[in-house]
């Protein structure tokens, strides 16, 4: 199973003083030494951590595949379609938000229709797109029906469980989502959202899971042992589930 590492909060601490420091570029060449399959950053409307700059010099630094998340309704789409990073993952946006709240809402006409030409242009400019979705199978049918690549099976219920059966719950439903979605609509499916160095072994234990995005666990575990360490120790969780 693939490690993308997303290093949004490493521009957040840089962003907090409005510094050059930490250095995105040298977390992310260490995160890639320490076993990352893939890095992961977010372009946000308010810009609040990583910028335009950023990913141009990514795109050029990375030895390993670049996502960029973005919201199709902002401006984003035709920066992002003029650097062409290898993947897109697609987020709904709140200006409020601390983080990403849910997955699209593709039930609604006018999400489904701004998403449906937006994977449009990323897929003519040769980018894989990604929906980050909740684990439904009807959100599953109308990714499907709208030509995505992949989709990013929202994890963030789930690691926010506090009981057993909660836990047993939410996990049976992103079973057979991800069954559902290799199996019958023969899509990518990768993972995210609020994964943690304690919580990812049985997410990890999906087979048919592409890609598993963390971010906050492991940059939060990098102001103690360092990126290229934080990423042995969760690659190493993935791999021993
Ligand atoms: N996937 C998506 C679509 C996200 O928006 C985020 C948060 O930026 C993540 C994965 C990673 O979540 P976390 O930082 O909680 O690991």
């Amino acid at each position: 199973m693939l490690l993308g590492v997303n290093i949004d909060h490493v521009a957040t601490v840089r962003e907090a003083r409005k510094s050059f420091e930490p250095d995105l570029i040298t977390a992310a060449v260490l995160a890639q030494l320490g076993g990352a399959d893939g890095i992961t950053v977010h372009l946000r409307q308010d810009r609040r951590h990583i910028k335009e700059q950023d990913i141009i010099i990514l795109k050029t630094s990375l030895s390993v595949p670049l996502n960029v998340e973005i919201s199709s309704a902002g401006t984003m789409l035709d920066f992002i379609c003029n650097i062409r990073p290898d993947k897109v993952c697609l987020v709904p946006e709140n200006p409020s938000e601390i983080t990403t709240e849910g997955g699209l809402n593709l039930k609604n006409k006018k999400v489904f229709q701004q998403t449906a030409k937006a994977i449009k242009k990323l897929q003519q400019n040769e980018i894989e797109v990604s929906l980050f979705i909740e684990p439904e199978k009807d959100l599953i049918d109308l990714s499907y029906k709208i030509n995505a690549d992949a989709v990013e099976i929202n994890t963030k219920e789930y690691s926010e469980c506090e009981t057993i059966s909660q836990i047993e719950k939410t996990y049976k439903i992103l079973l057979e989502t991800v069954d559902y979605a290799v199996r019958k609509k023969n899509l990518i499916v990768n993972m995210g959202h609020g994964l943690t160095y304690d919580n990812v072994t049985a997410i990890a234990q999906i087979e048919s899971i592409t890609e598993l995005n963390i971010g906050h666990s492991i940059v939060a575990k990098s102001m103690f042992y360092g990126i290229e360490e934080a990423v042995k120790m969760m690659r190493k969780k993935i791999d021993k589930a």
